[in-house]
């Protein structure tokens, strides 16, 4: 055998050598007898020179390539060891690991809902701040400086004359000054009020507020679209009472409830055996705040509601506590996919 042949001969044992290592001792062992200072293929360099001129050429081209070739062998494997001293190897064929994709917070689906119901109805759709002045949360809507009515609202106050609105009636107010009417908006958005947290109150919360302002408009029309819009919202077979009641900038006031959708008007523990569930505050537009906006109150007349959405949704998908729309609890959020 030449010593060309040797070479070949302990290239292909130094790769077979390397695919068995499994730890990057076992691939130093490897490059230690073969290219170490007294390495198989370090000795047949070494031997080169006492080698005729022709064939030292020949057999140290062949070294070297060798050697080049095992280095590289052995740089690979390494790249393949994990940083452990096991093998780590990637499987292209097992299955992925699926990314869990979000979705739109069951509030955000339920004010969409009303939103999309009275929109469907003509009604425009406007935003106001969070942070308001004392002026358009309680000041233009009738509420004096001092007056009890502002104890039906537990506020939180900002600085000075800042408040977090305890309400979504403010935006009346504020699409009121800037437009003429006819105006028929509704106005979804976060409210804030010192409550102590329980099953059915919270700090923050959701309202839609909507109003109609035109000539002629009365309570005939203010009954219409909510009984409407329920009928849309809980099925044909609802209805609706409403109960004489007060806010300041409605007159006359009242509380709408909604025969109960669990009992259907029986009386159950969701009802507290009453038949009635309450949803939203509504009446005519006190005079005094279309005065205020600078709108004729002697030529045009409105109406106006406001409807809880954690109250609506708590209805409408039997959820039994309040806080766990804001628990942030993926096991309850997703049931609302
Ligand atoms: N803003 C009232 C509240 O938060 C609800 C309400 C009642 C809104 C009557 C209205 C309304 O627009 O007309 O208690």
């Amino acid at each position: 055998m030449s010593v060309l042949d040797d070479i070949s001969v302990l290239m292909e044992k130094a790769f077979e050598r390397i695919s068995q290592a499994d730890s990057l001792a076992a691939l130093n062992d490897v490059r230690v007898s073969f290219l170490g200072k007294k390495g198989k293929i370090t000795a047949i360099l070494k031997d080169l020179g006492k080698l005729p001129v022709e064939e030292r050429r020949q057999i140290g081209a062949a070294a070297n390539n060798a050697r080049s070739a095992i280095e590289r062998r052995i740089e690979e494997a390494k790249d393949h060891l994990g940083s452990g001293d096991s093998r780590t190897f990637i499987d292209p064929t097992l299955p992925g690991t699926a990314q869990p994709l979000g979705h739109v917070h069951i509030l955000n689906q339920v004010t969409d809902d009303i939103c999309r119901t009275f929109y469907g109805m003509g009604f425009e759709i406007a935003h106001g701040p969070d942070i308001e002045t004392d002026y358009y949360n309680f000041e233009a809507l009738n509420f004096p400086p001092d007056h009890p009515a502002r104890d039906m609202q537990d506020t939180l106050f900002v600085e000075g004359e800042r408040v977090l609105r305890t309400h979504t009636t403010p935006v009346q107010v504020r699409e009121l000054e800037r437009r003429k009417p006819p105006i028929k908006i509704i106005t979804p958005g976060r409210c804030f009020r010192n409550e102590a947290i329980s099953t059915r109150a919270h700090v923050a919360f959701t309202q839609v507020d909507g109003f109609l302002v035109d000539e002629g408009i009365s309570v005939s029309d203010l009954k219409g679209v909510l009984v409407a819009f329920c009928k849309a919202f809980f099925g044909e077979d609802v209805k609706l009472n409403f109960r004489p009641s007060f806010f300041p900038f409605t007159e006359p006031s009242a509380e709408v409830d909604v025969s109960c959708i669990l009992c259907g008007g029986k009386g159950c523990q969701l009802c507290k055996y009453s038949g009635w569930l309450e949803i939203l505050g509504c009446g005519m537009i006190d005079p005094n705040v279309l005065d205020t906006v600078g709108i004729d109150s002697e030529k045009y007349t409105g109406y106006a509601f406001g409807l809880g959405v954690e109250r609506i949704a708590m209805l409408k998908y039997k959820i039994n506590d309040i806080r766990l729309f804001f628990n942030n609890d993926v096991r309850f959020l997703s049931q609302f996919k």
